[in-house]
């Protein structure tokens, strides 16, 4: 099979790892603690922000970061002041920036966006939020901050509330949680859960598992009084046998999020989720850290600003040392280095799929054909390389042997990752000379 070179860069939590996770706080920590000891550290690089979406905390924590640690800004704030208002493509314009600085950082409203400017940029990307997909730095800025206050998160309950089909950042918080053993608990607000897909990803990724928890404080929040909790196998509840669903006794943290107007949510009759002073009193709540990627809306009203449980601006606050440690560690190397993250596979255009089903995909954009990469131990899943989203493959050929088969089948799942040939329809592989089954 065909590769394209593994994306340079930080694109995603899928990226993470536990010794990454570890390293990088203990290297947060030493900012936090030391900053004039990196002052220097990065005297003479240059640092290309481009945000073709608004944004306060990312970019100015990225600038912020950046000049703290010695290195020169170069910035688009307003898309259309770029060549991009007359039709240029995201992968010429990222090429030609790419050669005026040693690191981009990039915010896109393509899913994806991020991943395809690697390819093209010769100098490492950093996703500062692409659409619906991921926001990783964000994540790393929520656990951060929740490290600081616990020092773990095993057997920790983090419920993600609000816009979770549209929100990235409770979308990347969740891959970080599941990485480091958390029980997540999710609250949606009505017809704004993520796709059944990804959660599935989630669970196969982690050995987690799916179960029902309830309390009656969810019925107000979501209007049901039951909610989706995905946690590591081995973890078990001291009431999951009693009762079914188990009332859930204590949630640890809450991670609200606004609703993605932008991205075209809509709360419909549903109401939208969110937080009051009444809510703070109940046991549920006693000692329940709240989170809030910002900017907020009416889900998380200043009155409880002084709670101490409300640790959303000290959150914010950690964007510029997490985004020094991210510096330090893509052009500090040397001096300064992480475990490595997992390269995300840039996929194989090999075989022609078709268009990326996703509308927001940076391939529908850019009017490129979907690359494709295969995931998955118990069963073959075909996604698009760029924004993760299911490409609608039926059928699994194997190159050595011709035969194609179902693609959920077991006999698809005997075939190697190398032979694999990907049909949408058996007419296509019967055409390509495959023979059926055996
Ligand atoms: N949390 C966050 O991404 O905020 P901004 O949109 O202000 O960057």
């Amino acid at each position: 099979m065909q590769l394209l070179p593994v994306m340079e860069g930080l694109h995603s939590a899928e990226a993470f790892n536990p010794a990454f996770l570890e390293a990088f706080f203990r290297r947060a920590r030493e900012v936090e603690n030391r900053p004039l000891e990196f002052s220097e550290a990065l005297r003479g690089r240059i640092i290309a922000t481009i945000f073709a979406e608004p944004s306060t905390r990312t970019r100015l924590s990225f600038e912020s970061a950046a000049h703290r640690l010695g290195a020169s800004v170069i910035s688009v704030t307003d898309p259309k002041t770029t060549s991009g208002a007359k039709g240029e493509t995201l992968a010429d314009m990222t090429k030609v920036i790419g050669s005026y600085c040693d690191l981009l950082v990039l915010r896109h409203p393509s899913d994806g966006a991020s991943r395809l400017a690697s390819l093209h940029a010769g100098v490492p990307v950093v996703n500062g939020g692409d659409g619906r997909l991921g926001h990783p730095t964000q994540t790393l800025v929520d656990l951060y901050t929740l490290y600081r206050k616990w020092g773990d998160f095993e057997g920790r309950t983090v419920a993600l509330m609000g816009d979770l089909r549209n929100g990235r950042t409770a979308r990347s918080l969740a891959w970080g949680l599941a990485l480091l053993g958390a029980r997540i608990l999710l609250l949606p607000g009505k017809g704004l859960d993520w796709e059944a897909s990804f959660e599935r990803r989630i669970l196969d990724k982690f050995d987690y598992r799916l179960r029902w928890g309830k309390h009656p404080l969810f019925a107000e929040w979501t209007g049901s009084s039951e909610a989706r909790v995905l946690e590591p196998k081995g973890l078990v509840q001291k009431s999951l046998f009693r009762e079914d669903p188990p009332e859930i006794d204590k949630l640890d943290a809450i991670y609200l999020t606004r609703m993605q107007a932008e991205r075209g949510a809509d709360v419909g009759s549903g109401g939208y989720p969110g937080l009051t002073p009444e809510n703070l009193k109940n046991p549920l709540m006693e000692s329940c850290q709240i989170l809030h990627p910002l900017p907020r809306c009416q889900e998380l009203p200043a009155s409880i600003d002084h709670d101490p449980r409300a640790l959303y601006f000290e959150q914010a606050a950690m964007g510029p040392i997490v985004r020094q440690v991210v510096f330090l560690a893509m052009l500090g190397e040397d001096k300064w280095p992480l475990p490595s993250l997992a390269p995300l596979p840039a996929g194989s255009r090999e075989h022609d799929l078709g268009l990326c089903p996703n509308e927001g995909c940076v391939t529908r954009s850019e009017g490129i054909q979907a690359p494709w990469r295969v995931v998955g131990l118990a069963r073959r899943t075909f996604l698009c390389s760029y924004c993760d989203s299911l490409l609608p493959v039926d059928y699994a050929g194997c190159r050595s042997t011709h035969r194609v088969h179902p693609v959920h089948s077991q006999a698809a799942l005997r075939i190697s990752p190398e032979n694999l040939r990907p049909f949408l329809r058996r007419d296509e592989a019967t055409d390509a000379g495959y023979t059926w089954g055996g």
